[in-house]
C-alpha cells in the first residue's frame, strides 16, 4: 500500500497540475467580492488588560487547573453531571461515539416525567467538546440537561471520540477511511444518530442543534431523505454553513485554484488534516496547558484564538482560550475542506465535485455534481447569526434562508452583539443569554413542535 502510494504521487501531482480534465471550469456563477474582512488579530492595551484581569478573578483556581485536558466523559464527571458513551454505527459502517447526558443534578430523573431528547451537533474542525467548555451553567449542553433535557452530544466521523469502523482495515491510518465530506455526515451520520437517539427514548422527534457543518449536515439530510423531517421537532442552525459564497476565510487562493489541487491534496497527508498538529507547531506542545497560564494566553493564545475565530474582545474569556485549544481545531479530513471550497468558490450548495467530468458522470450521471434541493425540507427550522461572522457572512445566511422552505424556516435572528463570531456561538461568555436562552425557550414553550 504505502510504496504505491509514494510511485504514484508525483504522478498525482503531474495529473493535477496539468491535465486539462482538471482544468475544466466549476459553475460559471462564482461571486467574488473584493470584502476582505478586517481581521483585528492583535489585542488592545484595554483586551490585555481585561485578560489579566479575568485570570485574577478566576474563582475556583483549583477547578480550573482540574478541567484543563479533560475529555467530554471526564469533564462532564468532574462537574458533577452524569454521562453514557452511545457507540453509534453509521449504514457506512463507521462508528461514531455519542454522549449522553440523561440527566442533571439540577434536574434529576422524576418517575413518569418524559425527558425530551436534544441532539448538539459540533461544525468543521470540532468536536463534542465544543458544547461544554464554558462553564456548566453557560456551556449549551449542561445549561439544556440543567432545564430538564435529555442531551445527546455528538461527534462527526472522524473526530477523535468516532474514529471507529466495522472493517477493521480502516483505521485512521489508513487514507480510505477519510473519504468523506459533510455529505456523507448529513446522509449517514445525522440519520444513524436520530435512530439510536429514538432506539433509546421512544419518541418519535428529537430537537437538534446544529453549529456550521453541523447545520449543513442536517440540511442535507433534511433534502436528500425528505422522510427524516418527521423526526426533528425543531431545529436551530447556529451560522449554518450552508452558501458560503461570501465567506471571508483568508483562504482565497487556495479556494479559487482547489480544482487543480484537489485529488492530490485528498490523497496527501493521508486524506486528513490533522490541525493540533499545526496549533502545536504554533503554540508549542500541550497548547492546552500553556494557553490555560496567564502570561501565555494573554501575550500569545489570545491573539491566535483571534486569528482563528475573528475579533470579538468583549466576548471572550481569556481564561478558557487555552480549553477551547482542545475542541478546536482538531483533525479534520482533506476532503471535507475541499468540498468547502468548492462550495465557497461555486456559491453553490451541491455535492463533491470529483474534478474529473468522467467520475462526476459516473457518480451523479451529469458533469457537474448534483446540486442539494431544499425545496422540501418542512422541519420547523430557527436561524441564528451574528454580524462580526467572517465564516458564514450575512449575505450568505440571507441566501440559505431564501432556499428554506417559507413554512419551514420560522425565525431568523440575528445575535444582539456588535462583535459576534462564527466561534461566539460556542465560546462566547455570555451566548447563554444572547442564544440558548432563546433556544430553551423555544424548546420548552414546544413553541413549533
Ligand atoms: C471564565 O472562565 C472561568 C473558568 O475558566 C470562570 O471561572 C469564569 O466564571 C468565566 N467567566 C465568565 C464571565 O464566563
Ligand atoms: C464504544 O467504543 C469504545 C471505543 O471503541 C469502547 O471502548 C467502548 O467499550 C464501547 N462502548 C460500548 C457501550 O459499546
Ligand atoms: C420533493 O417533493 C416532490 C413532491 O412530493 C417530489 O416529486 C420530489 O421528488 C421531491 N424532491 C426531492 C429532492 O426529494
Ligand atoms: C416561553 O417560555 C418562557 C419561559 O420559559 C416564557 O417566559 C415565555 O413567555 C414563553 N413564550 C411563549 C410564546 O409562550
Amino acid at each position: 500500500m504505502l510504496p504505491m502510494k509514494s510511485t504514484l504521487l508525483p504522478i498525482q501531482i503531474l495529473l493535477s497540475i496539468f491535465s486539462p480534465t482538471l482544468r475544466h471550469r466549476f459553475e460559471e456563477n462564482a461571486i467574488w467580492e473584493k470584502d476582505y474582512p478586517e481581521i483585528k488579530a492583535l489585542m488592545s492595551s484595554d483586551d490585555k488588560r481585561e485578560c489579566h484581569q479575568q485570570f485574577k478573578d478566576i474563582q475556583d483556581p483549583q477547578l480550573h487547573s482540574d478541567l484543563i485536558g479533560l475529555s467530554i466523559d471526564q469533564r462532564l464527571i468532574r462537574l458533577g453531571y452524569p454521562v453514557q458513551r452511545i457507540n453509534v454505527t453509521t449504514e457506512d459502517g463507521y462508528i461514531l461515539g455519542i454522549y449522553r447526558i440523561p440527566f442533571s443534578p439540577k434536574s434529576p430523573l422524576v418517575e413518569g416525567v418524559v425527558k425530551k431528547p436534544v441532539i448538539l451537533q459540533h461544525g468543521l474542525g470540532g468536536n463534542g467538546l465544543c458544547f461544554l467548555i464554558q462553564d456548566s451553567s453557560r456551556n449549551l449542553a449542561m445549561m439544556l440537561a440543567d432545564y430538564g433535557f435529555d442531551v445527546y452530544v455528538s461527534n462527526f466521523r472522524g473526530s477523535s471520540y468516532s474514529q471507529g469502523h466495522i472493517d477493521p482495515d480502516m483505521t485512521p491510518d489508513n487514507w480510505r477511511y477519510w473519504d468523506f465530506s459533510f455529505h456523507e455526515m448529513g446522509i449517514f451520520d445525522v440519520p444513524a444518530i436520530i435512530e439510536a437517539v429514538t432506539d433509546i427514548t421512544k419518541q418519535e422527534s428529537v430537537y437538534y442543534v446544529g453549529h456550521s457543518m453541523g447545520a449543513a449536515a442536517l440540511t442535507i439530510l433534511l433534502s436528500e431523505r425528505p422522510e427524516y423531517n418527521s423526526r426533528i421537532a425543531t431545529a436551530f442552525f447556529l451560522a449554518p454553513a450552508v452558501y458560503l459564497g461570501h465567506t471571508g476565510l483568508y483562504l482565497h487562493a487556495f479556494v479559487r485554484s482547489v480544482n487543480y489541487y484537489q485529488y492530490t491534496f485528498n490523497k496527501f497527508l493521508g486524506g486528513k488534516l490533522e490541525m493540533e498538529r499545526l496549533v502545536e507547531i504554533l503554540l508549542g506542545s500541550s497548547p492546552n496547558y500553556r494557553c490555560s497560564a496567564e502570561e501565555y494566553a494573554c501575550e500569545i493564545c489570545a491573539n491566535m484564538f483571534n486569528l482563528l475565530a475573528g475579533y470579538d474582545g468583549p466576548q471572550t474569556n481569556y481564561t478558557q482560550v487555552g480549553q477551547i485549544f482542545d475542541a478546536f481545531p482538531v483533525t479534520m479530513s482533506t476532503k471535507t475542506l475541499t468540498h468547502f471550497f468548492q462550495m465557497i468558490k461555486t456559491n453553490t450548495f451541491c455535492q463533491f465535485n470529483h474534478g474529473f467530468k468522467v467520475i462526476n458522470r459516473l457518480r451523479y450521471g451529469r458533469r457537474t455534481p448534483t446540486c442539494y434541493n431544499m425545496e422540501n425540507i418542512s422541519s420547523p427550522l430557527l436561524v441564528f447569526w451574528g454580524a462580526n461572522d467572517f465564516v458564514v457572512k450575512p449575505q450568505d445566511i440571507g441566501k440559505t434562508v431564501s432556499h428554506i422552505p417559507k413554512a419551514a424556516l420560522k425565525e431568523c435572528i440575528k445575535v444582539d452583539s456588535e462583535y459576534f463570531t462564527h466561534l461566539d456561538f460556542i465560546f462566547a461568555k455570555d451566548a447563554n443569554t444572547l442564544v440558548y436562552k432563546k433556544i430553551v425557550d423555544v424548546m420548552l414553550n414546544a413553541t413549533y413542535g
